[in-house]
């Protein structure tokens, strides 16, 4: 039996590994993809932290967080995060992250949206990748054990208390039970209810959000999704906030400046969707940049942008469009990570710490997997000191949830719904909402559910069986737009990311974050104060 298990590797959960490992050796990270290829990579730009006192401050960085968040945060957890910037950056300083620096071994900073400030550590435009693959080569090195290609799909807890696991082993298409005496979710957002509209690798599809859910813990804050003012046109590849940073304009057909480029990502993005629904396109003009300084600090983007639309940024302008990039609502956590069940915990984007709130600032999010990653580890792994060893529990698989989805003839392909499903969610629960707009789209998704639930796949196979995966995927890619959309229609306010056309105003009334909850087979949804 394990004393942590740790659901999920990209940076949270990989900072969580590491910190566990401290207290106990007895520590598994099982992860659906191979650990490089986790969504943090698409945190290009960079990671805050104050250096410069003298300009800027702690204080300054806190305030800045809580302003972006529209006030739906809890300053202990922004203080959490942002107090420990240093240690934190100090620390994958340490581990190995070759972060840029000056002459004199500085870490470099670059601005970013929503602050005054030069804040932003980066790695060029590689800041999350740099940050992932340092953290993996660090729990090899500490031979964290691994489970590559298993994907959770349940949580075994009796009389209210958790126990274990049961994870798909994706080569052999069989279920394992693991035991642990704490548990780590890690498993990223659910950016995938966008799914063409979205800089989301295909992984972020809720899978820890729907297990939790159905199994009872809390959820919250869901309406908030925060689009990213630029992904390219076509591919949806993230252009990084640093291209706006490093001194990128954002035109429009007329070749004409219209938002001030470093405002917060929710009032860009809007800004853009409403030329584009203006008919009008809109571009990132770097071509006033010095080419050498845009090679030293962007190389990903230029080459994105050459190889997926063949433009060069010193004579073309580049076409872009919002996308759908990071979830602020998840499980429920206070700020030492537990979830509303003992002994459960959740860091990383799956986790609503209040943080972020109503729209996350950029480089806020590789600051917060990390931080609240290693709180997560550290007092699970303390935690687990204190549980007694259960006995020896049957590791076999005693339900037939695979065998009950083989069975099924394939009555509409899987992709069709997720294609549908995704261009609703876009076009309804998007940047612009209404109350008609979002429950004429919770009908739909009520029409595709049951389409799904009656659906199989072609592929029978148990082993190898991608179909397998993606079926299983999109039941919660299904439930989370259910979920979003609901909330989304409670929220009678505008606020951050959430706009509603018919109530644009912010209202000290809905300054309360939202739950949503699974109790008895019923979904219920309410308000609570921030504590
Ligand atoms: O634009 C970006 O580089 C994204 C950064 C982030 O999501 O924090």
């Amino acid at each position: 039996m394990k004393d942590v298990i740790i659901i999920g590797a990209g940076g949270a959960g990989l900072s969580a590994g590491l910190s566990a490992k401290e207290n106990t050796d007895k520590v598994l990270i099982i992860s659906k993809t191979f650990p490089t290829h986790s969504q943090t990579v698409q945190a290009q730009g960079g990671i805050n932290c104050v250096f410069d006192t003298k300009n800027d401050s702690v204080e300054k960085h806190i305030i800045d967080t809580y302003n972006s968040s529209k006030h739906l945060s809890d300053k202990k957890s922004i203080e959490t995060m942002c107090t420990n910037a240093q240690d934190t950056i100090t620390w994958l300083d340490k581990l190995g992250v070759p972060f840029s620096k000056d002459n004199d071994g500085k870490i470099e900073q670059r601005y970013f949206g929503g602050t005054k400030f030069k804040r932003t550590c980066y790695s060029a435009d590689y800041t999350g990748l740099k940050i992932l693959h340092t953290l993996y080569d660090n729990c090899i090195k500490n031979n964290i054990e691994f489970l590559y290609e298993h994907i959770l799909v349940d949580i075994i807890i009796e009389n209210s208390c958790y126990k274990g696991v049961k994870i798909l082993d994706l080569i052999s298409g069989e279920i394992v039970n693991y035991y642990s005496k704490t548990l780590i979710i890690a498993t990223g957002g659910y950016g995938n209810i966008y799914s063409s509209h979205t800089t989301n690798s295909l992984s972020t599809t809720g899978d820890g959000l729907g297990v939790a859910f159905r199994k009872g813990l809390t959820l919250s804050n869901l309406e908030f999704v925060q689009f990213h003012p630029t992904a390219l046109k076509g591919s949806n590849t993230l252009i990084s906030e640093s291209a706006r940073a490093e001194g990128a304009y954002l035109v429009d057909d007329n070749e004409e400046r219209f938002i001030d480029e470093l405002s917060t990502r929710d009032e860009v993005a809007r800004a853009i969707k409403t030329k584009l629904l203006n008919n009008h396109n809109v571009y990132l003009d770097m071509r006033h940049i010095d080419i050498e300084s845009l090679k030293e600090k962007m190389p990903q983007e230029l080459r994105l942008i050459k190889e997926l639309l063949n433009l060069d940024v010193q004579k073309d302008l580049i076409p872009i469009t919002p996308a759908a990039h990071y979830t602020m609502g998840g499980i429920l956590t206070d700020v030492s990570c537990e979830t509303s069940n003992k002994n459960i915990y959740a860091c990383g984007e799956v986790a609503q710490n209040n943080t972020h709130g109503a729209n996350r600032l950029g480089g806020n999010s590789l600051l917060e997997i990390v931080t609240f990653g290693k709180i997560a580890g550290k007092n699970a792994s303390k935690k687990s000191k204190e549980i007694k060893e259960s006995d020896t529990f049957d590791k076999r698989n005693s339900d037939d949830f695979i065998d009950n989805i083989l069975i099924k003839d394939e009555n509409k392909s899987i992709y069709l719904i997720k294609k549908e499903l995704s261009s609703l969610m876009f076009a309804y629960a998007g940047l612009f909402r209404t109350k008609s707009d979002l429950e004429n789209l919770l009908e739909k998704i009520e029409e595709l559910e049951i389409e799904y639930k009656n659906t199989g796949i072609s592929n029978k196979e148990k082993k190898y069986n991608k179909n397998l995966l993606d079926y299983i995927e999109l039941g919660n890619i299904i439930l989370l737009s259910k979920l979003t959309t609901i909330s989304a229609i409670k929220r009678e306010e505008s606020r951050g990311s959430h706009y509603r056309s018919d109530f644009i105003e912010t209202s000290k009334n809905y300054e309360k974050i939202s739950i949503i909850k699974n109790i008895n087979n019923k979904t219920e949804h309410n308000f609570e104060e921030i504590l």
